[in-house]
Formats: C-alpha cells, sequence, structure tokens
C-alpha cells in the first residue's frame, strides 16, 4: 500500500495534524487499536491556556519552566503558550466548545504548580472524549484512509531515510506501507507499569522504531507519576483528575490528617512529582492515602468521568474519600524533535507525548499535554504542507519477506512479570543498583541487536513482549546515565540535586528576548 502521509496512532495529535493535510495529501491513519484506546480520549483535567484577563503566556511561560526544572525548550515552551490561546480560539470560532459560567464566559479549572486558574475544560472531567470526537467528526468528513488494528513493527528505513512502515494486521498478516513522510503519533509508555492511567497498549512501539532505525532519543528517564490513581480491591481503576484538588480536595492520611503540609509551599497543589513522591513513603510502607472530597460540592455533577470510574471500582462516594495511590503517566522524553516534529531521520516526524521536544523539561505541567498536542500537531501538518513531499519511493524494503531464518519466541519474559520488574527498577525512586538488575535481566532473554526481520513470524502479542523488552532497556540506560535526581527522575542512592533553581537574570533576558 502507498499514501503520501502515513500517521501512526490516533490520538489527538495525529487528528489535528491529518485535518491540515487531508485537502492536499493522501493521508493514512493506522491505530493500534481504535481511537477510544488512546490517552487522548481518557485525559480528564483539560487544557491549559491563559485565557484569564488575570493570565498572561508569559505566566504561563514562568509555571511551565518551574514545573519543568527550567530545563525546557525555552523556544518551544513559548510556541506553546503564545499558540495555544490563538489556534484555540480559531477552532472555539468553528464551534469546539469549553465549559462556561452562566454569563458565558470560560469556566477555568485549577491544577497544580499554576500560579493561576487557567484550564479550560469539558463536560466536567471528559475534555479528552468531547476534543476528540470534535476533531474525528471533522476528519470523517474528509477522504482520509484509517487503518484500525494495525500494529506497527517497524519502521521502513535505511541509511537514515524512512520510506513508510511494516504492520501485522488483526490477521497476523504483514502489511507493507509505503509512505513520502511518516509520522509517529503512538504516544506514551504508560503500559510499561503496572499501574499507569495509560491505556494498556501504549508500550514505546514509536520510540522502540525510531530508536532500530536509528534516530535520536531524549530524556527517556523523565517520566511523570500521577499521584492520585483511584486504588481499590488491590488494583488502580483510572485516574482521580488533579483538577479535584484544584477544586478543594485534601490528600490525607487514615486518621485524616492532610499530608502535603509542610512538605512544599504550595501544599496539595505542588508539582506532580513532588505530589508522587510523598504519597509514595506511604504507600511503601502500605499506608493507604485518600483524596478527601467533601470540599466539592456537587461531586458528581461535576465530575462525571471519575464518579464513573469510582463506581465501576466500587468506591463509596458517600464517604466522601478516594482511595489513591500513584502511577505512570506522561513520558516527558522521546523521539528527538524540532519544533516541525522532524527527527534525526529524513520523512521521519514524531508529535504528541512520543515526540522529545522538550517542551515539557523534566516534569510536565498539568494540562499540557493536550494543548502540546494540538499546538505541534498543528504546526507539523501547516510544515508539510510548506514544502513538497519526497514523492519517489523507490528502494526496496522486502527484508521480512526475505527472511531466512526466523527467531524463536519462547524465550521472552511474560508480560505481568516485564510490569513488575520496570514499575520496581523505574519507578518513582531508582538506584543504579536496580536499573543493573533490570538490563541484566533484559539481556537474558534478548539479544537487542539481533536482527528484528527475523521475528517475522512471531504473533502480535510476542512482539509487544519484545517491544516492552526494548523500550525498557532504553529507559533503564537513560535512567542509570543520569545520575543525579532531577525532576521527575529521583535517584535514592545520591544525594545529587540536579534541580534547577529559576535563575532570575535568565528569565528576566527570556522576558527581554521574546516577549
Ligand atoms: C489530570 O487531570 O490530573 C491529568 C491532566 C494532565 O495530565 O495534564
Amino acid at each position: 500500500m502507498k499514501t503520501d502521509v502515513l500517521i501512526i496512532g490516533g490520538g489527538l495529535a495525529a487528528v489535528v495534524c491529518a485535518l491540515k493535510l487531508v485537502d492536499r495529501y493522501e493521508v493514512t491513519i493506522a491505530m493500534k487499536g481504535s481511537i477510544e484506546n488512546g490517552n487522548s480520549w481518557r485525559a480528564q483535567g483539560g487544557i491549559a491556556a491563559a485565557f484569564s484577563s488575570l493570565d498572561h503566556p508569559f505566566i504561563h511561560y514562568k509555571d511551565t519552566m518551574k514545573a519543568g526544572c527550567n530545563q525546557n525548550n525555552k523556544q518551544l515552551v513559548e510556541m506553546l503558550v503564545k499558540e495555544g490561546p490563538r489556534r484555540l480560539r480559531g477552532w472555539m470560532k468553528e464551534g469546539l466548545t469549553f465549559d462556561q459560567t452562566m454569563d458565558g464566559e470560560l469556566l477555568l479549572g485549577q491544577e497544580g504548580a499554576h500560579s493561576i486558574r487557567r484550564i479550560v475544560h469539558n463536560q466536567g472531567d471528559q475534555t479528552g472524549k468531547v476534543c476528540m470526537s470534535y476533531f474525528w467528526s471533522k476528519l470523517q468528513q474528509k477522504k482520509v484512509r484509517i487503518l484500525s488494528h494495525y500494529q506497527a513493527i517497524d519502521l521502513i528505513a535505511e541509511n537514515e531515510v524512512c520510506d513508510g512502515a511494516w504492520f501485522k494486521n488483526k490477521q497476523n498478516e504483514l502489511i507493507e506501507v509505503r509512505a513520502s513522510a511518516t509520522i509517529l503519533a503512538t504516544g506514551g509508555i504508560g503500559g510499561l507499569y503496572e499501574a499507569t492511567t495509560n491505556d494498556p497498549s501504549l508500550i514505546g512501539e514509536g520510540l522502540v522504531m525510531a530508536y532500530r532505525a536509528g534516530a535520536i532519543l531524549r530524556d527517556l528517564e523523565f517520566i511523570q507519576f500521577h499521584p492520585t490513581l483511584i486504588y481499590s480491591q488491590g488494583r488502580t481503576a483510572g485516574l482521580a483528575s488533579e483538577a479535584l484538588r484544584g477544586e478543594g480536595a485534601r490528600l490525607v492520611d487514615q486518621e485524616g490528617t492532610p499530608i502535603m503540609e509542610g512538605r512544599d509551599d504550595r501544599g496539595d497543589l505542588a508539582p506532580r512529582d513532588v505530589v508522587a513522591r510523598v504519597i509514595y513513603e506511604y504507600t511503601k510502607k502500605e499506608e493507604p492515602i485518600f483524596l478527601d472530597i467533601s470540599p466539592i460540592p456537587n461531586f458528581k455533577d461535576k465530575f462525571p468521568q471519575i464518579t464513573s470510574l469510582c463506581n465501576q471500582a466500587q468506591v463509596d462516594l458517600e464517604k466522601q474519600l478516594i482511595p489513591v495511590c500513584p502511577g505512570a503517566h506522561f513520558h516527558m522524553g522521546g523521539v528527538e524533535t524540532n519544533a516541525n516534529g522532524a527527527t534525526s531521520i529524513a520523512n521521519l516526524y514524531a508529535v504528541g507525548e512520543v515526540s522529545g521536544n522538550n517542551a515539557h523539561g523534566a516534569n510536565r505541567l498539568a494540562s499540557n499535554s493536550l494543548l502540546e498536542a494540538l499546538v505541534f500537531g498543528e504546526r507539523l501538518g501547516e510544515f508539510l504542507l510548506s514544502q513538497p513531499l519526497k514523492r519517489e519511493l523507490t528502494r526496496d524494503h522486502n527484508r521480512y519477506i526475505r527472511a531466512e531464518e526466523v527467531d524463536d519466541p519462547s524465550a521472552l519474559p511474560s508480560k505481568n512479570e516485564l510490569k513488575r520488574k520496570v514499575t520496581q527498577a523505574l519507578g518513582i525512586t531508582r538506584t543504579s543498583h536496580d536499573l543493573e538488575q533490570l538490563l541484566s535481566w533484559l539481556g537474558s532473554f534478548r539479544q537487542f541487536d539481533q536482527d528484528v526481520y527475523r521475528r517475522v513470524n512471531w504473533t502480535r502479542e510476542q512482539i509487544e513482549i519484545d517491544t516492552m523488552c526494548t523500550a525498557a532497556m532504553l529507559i533503564a540506560k537513560s535512567a542509570l546515565a543520569r545520575k543525579e535526581s532531577l525532576g521527575a527522575h529521583f535517584r535514592n542512592d545520591s544525594q545529587e540535586i540536579g534541580r534547577m533553581p529559576m535563575n532570575p537574570q535568565a528569565m528576566m533576558q527570556a522576558r527581554g528576548d521574546i516577549w
């Protein structure tokens, strides 16, 4: 199969980018599942944007840099906070809606590490679903090829040039899709962990395929753990948004004592890395932690998605206490890109969570992820429209079909065992010892330099486990290399703190340069 633009993944960044391109190019979107399997669909809190008359993009910029430990790419953050409100206004004129007050003003939510209310949301806590439905319905009116249940297994790439990707369809048949431009929009890596807010299908395919093609990856050790996953009957049951704390919910222990007091000036609304580590101290000792939601009037109306998740998990909301624990949420690192989504491989782009554009630094500010998907998804579409696509696909890439020897898949760990090991070594706190143990355990199963084409006969499940092993290996190596604690990467075996305080002089310079 041939196409102009191949987008791998079906989340918000993918859809917004496709919408820009469909009138000019033949666009193919290939998804591992369906649109509901992505993280965009699940997003609760909302989208951060400086709309309030009391707010300014520069204040949003400062909050983003501070949460990211000042490691973020300043130009990218500037684009995010300035272009976000402008692009959102454009879509709002075309019909995208957000919750409003009786007077028709945007109802702005509050989340951790934001110095002001600036989160637009929809149907309370269903922002992702509503935004996705809006953009998907627009896309469905256009001519676009959608390949659902297509598992991407490898890029067609040689000598740092990408010509498309290989997939397995639902029948486990090998499908080649050749493209002039290939876009990775495969989302995050939460599926590598036991506890996650992510759809379990999100295991880092984009990262792994880009790695095999020789792309530059960056900051893989920065993985954000959301402090509050609903925890019931020994397992997690989805996210309890930070917006709850924005509306007054408190984190308390089993005696009802607030746990964030004295831990950070911002209390319950401290950055996620800080709050997650405090909760982790308790959960390690098997001491339960709760979100006390009693300060929130009309909880069920305001937060219908969380209400439904709690009901499914048999959490009795009449008690006004939601048991919580931290879980893997967002990958700040990824496939290195510039502001246009271009990777180090020709004709290969990355957008959304899989991209390592460094807009988020060492720790992402709440509700900046849908914003990133929207801003950089549309920017990538604009970039591809601004220049001719390479048309000639002359290269021969049928190595899968020619594979003579095939690998034996019997020597693979189980998914559960792999997740347990990853959670233990690559969790909220890390040590060299644990990381080395994980790497040596992974090495006992996989020889990562082995020719991937020899796995042609493997099932989708076996290929997933193999991908998870490779993703875990890459992240563990990055985590081992960063010896100090910084943002979401916390080294238990080092006193060295890499967290950089805000440098007032640098901030002034930034203001002079770009605002
Ligand atoms: C949340 O609602 O707490 C998550 C939003 C986000 O990750 O930005």
